[in-house]
């Protein structure tokens, strides 16, 4: 059995969850589903970021412990996972014990190599970045190049990471392993930004009279960890590394480090530094994802224009009528409206439209009309005279099972639901080209029996396809179906798996949303 391990990153406490979290969420999510469906050990990893003064700050003027506000909100995030139905296999909190060690130990075993040091410094520094620039990179961008804010100079003694000392060799592992970042774009915007800039040691302690919410620097009292050196260190820790070494052996290096564009540099550059310097292998794929927008504006707590993921799901469920389908709608929307590497448009109107024409019409549609029919003419058995694969099928059908896992595996999920979506067409294509009520009429039961039973044998095959993205409705077709969940798996994907069915009709599964 292969080993699958994949993570995303760990969200800040500082607020509540909006939905450009939602989607990494989603993403890691569905590749989780898949991997697992392909019989791989799956490892799924998320969590919370609690340490820094941005934190202590929101927790301050929400005038609560600090202790309480970091439990209260990363369950806030917890309980979005929950609704989302994002099937995780540990949850990690910076604030954790073990995790803390780690972050210890990994300094510690730096220091010893003398890749930690501690010098004088003088520097700009964006407060709720928790960023240092240099006096060009703040000329150039007229504030804080991530945030755009005014910046303060700081002048004081920190304990720096020779990054310096390995930018050669990490230029030549990008030139050797041209898969290591995803999408293609960000690979070449990291190798260009490394072969033309000089890479700073980076700063990794903050001193406690300025940061006091952190992990304690090892020996030094007087300082705590800087917060990005902390939380990238949660991929090992939570895999194992010096607590459980059975475990880590078994699953390091991840498989795909899920991220949005925005923190690549944290992770394509800081990140395999200081796996290097740890001498820990590094992991196979970091992929970046594009960010979900209002116009052309980030979705962004410090923009104002967030969208809660709660109140979204709770609006499509009164809408849906249940909130399985409602979760799983918001799911499709966010898989299939754009490639994983590129950015989104987010509005109401377009989430609507895209239920209505794909998951109300297509494929609603071709489940509930088929099972009615099997209901009234066949009284919900369906037993196929000949199992044979209808000729209109064969075309995209072996489309679909040659390219799927190749798609899925990519990340390529919005192609993936185009086979899947083609294949739902050519079956309601099927239905209207043969005119069921006439074969009825003119008493043609066994062809009426093999008709029947392509159409199921077929929704049963897209039932697996779809499940990866949304979960509660491919089992929910399964149920209506009567075949049991062992049938999700992509070892059942060949036609005429299942040779007959007894069928139970339930609620329309997408009903249309009127579009006001
Ligand atoms: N705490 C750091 C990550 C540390 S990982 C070791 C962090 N947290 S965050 O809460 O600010 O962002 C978490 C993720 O949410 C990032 O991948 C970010 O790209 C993603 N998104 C935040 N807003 C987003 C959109 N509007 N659209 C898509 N994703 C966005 O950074």
């Amino acid at each position: 059995m292969n080993k699958f391990y994949l993570t995303t990153p760990l969200y800040y406490v500082n607020a509540s969850p909006h939905i450009g979290h939602a989607y990494t969420n989603i993403i890691a999510d569905c590749m989780a589903r898949f991997r697992r469906m392909l019989g791989d050990d799956v490892f799924f990893l998320t969590g919370t970021d609690e340490h820094g003064e941005k934190i202590k700050k929101a927790a301050e003027a929400n005038k609560e412990d600090i202790n309480v506000f970091v439990d209260r909100v990363s369950e806030n995030f917890n309980k979005l996972w929950a609704e989302l139905n994002i099937s995780y296999d540990f949850y990690i909190r910076t604030t954790d014990t073990k995790h803390i060690d780690t972050v210890k130990t990994v300094i510690k075993v730096l220091q010893d190599k003398g890749d930690i040091y501690k010098a004088n410094y003088s520097a700009f520094y964006c407060v709720p970045c928790e960023s240092f620039w240099t006096e060009t990179q703040v000329k150039e961008s007229g504030g804080c190049p991530d945030c755009k804010r005014d910046v303060e100079i700081i002048k004081e003694e920190n304990y720096f990471f020779k990054l310096s000392k390995y930018q050669k060799w990490l230029i030549d592992y990008f030139k050797n392993n041209t898969d290591f970042v995803k999408p293609k774009t960000r690979y070449n915007e990291v190798l260009s930004f490394l072969e033309k800039n000089i890479l700073e040691d980076l700063c990794i302690s903050r001193p406690k009279k300025r940061v006091s919410w952190g992990v304690g620097f090892p020996e030094n009292d007087d300082y705590v960890v800087y917060v990005w050196f902390d939380a990238l260190i949660n991929y090992i820790s939570a895999a194992g590394y010096h607590t459980k070494k059975e475990e880590f052996k078994k699953f390091w290096p991840a498989n795909i480090h899920f991220i949005g564009k925005d923190i690549l540099r944290h992770h394509a550059v800081f990140w395999p530094i200081m796996l290097k310097a740890l001498d820990v292998e590094l992991p196979e794929t970091i992929y970046a994802h594009g960010w979900w927008k209002i116009g052309e504006e980030k979705i962004s707590k410090s923009r104002g224009n967030i969208v809660n993921p709660f109140d979204l799901i709770s609006s499509l469920t009164t809408s849906l009528g249940n909130m399985e389908s409602a979760v799983d709608a918001l799911r499709y929307f966010f898989l299939k409206e754009v490639s994983v590497g590129l950015d989104g448009n987010f509005s109401w109107l377009a989430l609507v439209n895209r239920i209505n024409s794909d998951l109300a019409n297509d494929l609603g549609n071709l489940v509930f009309r088929t099972l009615n029919m099997g209901e009234k003419y066949l009284e919900g058995r369906i037993t196929p005279i000949s199992s044979e694969m209808p000729i209109k099928f064969k075309d995209n059908l072996e489309k679909l099972e040659s390219r799927y896992v190749d798609f899925m595996s990519n990340c390529e999920f919005s192609l993936a639901l185009d086979d899947i979506f083609q294949f739902i067409g050519v079956i309601n294509k099927y239905i209207e080209d043969t005119k069921p009520w006439v074969l009825w009429k003119e008493k043609k039961y066994d062809e009426m029996k093999n008709f029947l039973y392509s159409l199921v044998e077929g929704i049963r095959i897209i039932s697996l396809y779809i499940y990866p993205v949304m979960p509660f409705t491919s089992l929910s077709i399964a149920k209506q179906l009567g075949i049991d969940e062992n049938c999700i798996s992509l070892d059942k994907r060949s036609w005429s798996e299942v040779k007959e069915y007894i069928i139970e009709k339930g609620k329309p599964l997408f009903p249309r949303i009127d579009v006001e």
